[in-house]
């Protein structure tokens, strides 16, 4: 089994609730790049609206306009972008989940989100968090 299989193989695992989108896909949902990391520095910040109502609703509209078309409307992942409800992405902390929306990785084809106000920016990751399968979801 290669790398890129274990990975799939992983992602299938791990998140459950996107099973049957990535099983459709399987050899066709890119898989994230090991090298593309957050600075410690910026994997440590913590989200200024942690715990502030409607903000992960706002940051579902912003997905629905800018994310849903590489990552699908539920977060699951299509041809074009990786299911964000996978455990390798929830595992990292909201600072890295940031820096990557912001700073994109144009070698994995992930655009850069800088030019959102950084606000909408920490919505999104609350959005994140509240994909299918995510820990803490009620
Ligand atoms: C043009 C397609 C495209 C769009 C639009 C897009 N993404 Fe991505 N995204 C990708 C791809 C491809 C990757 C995998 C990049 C890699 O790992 O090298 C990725 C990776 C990510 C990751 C990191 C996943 C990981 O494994 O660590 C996050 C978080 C993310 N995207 C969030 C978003 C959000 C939020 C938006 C909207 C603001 C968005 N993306 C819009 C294609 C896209």
């Amino acid at each position: 089994m290669n790398t890129l299989h274990a990975r799939l193989l992983f992602m299938v695992l791990t998140s459950l609730t996107c099973l049957a989108q990535l099983a459709a896909q399987a050899d066709r949902v890119p898989v994230h790049d090991p090298p593309w990391t957050a600075p410690a520095r910026e994997a440590a910040r913590s989200n200024p609206l942690a715990n502030q109502s409607g903000a992960a609703a706002g940051g579902q509209k912003v997905f629905l306009q800018r994310c849903s078309t590489c990552h699908g409307d539920d977060g699951c992942g299509t041809t074009r972008g990786p299911n964000l409800a996978a455990a390798d992405v929830q595992r990292q902390p909201d600072g890295a989940l940031f820096w990557k929306v912001s700073s994109g990785n144009t070698h994995g084809g992930m655009p850069a989100f800088s030019f959102l106000p950084p606000a909408q920016r920490w919505q999104l990751v609350l959005h994140l968090r509240t994909l299918a399968g995510a820990p803490g979801k009620p």
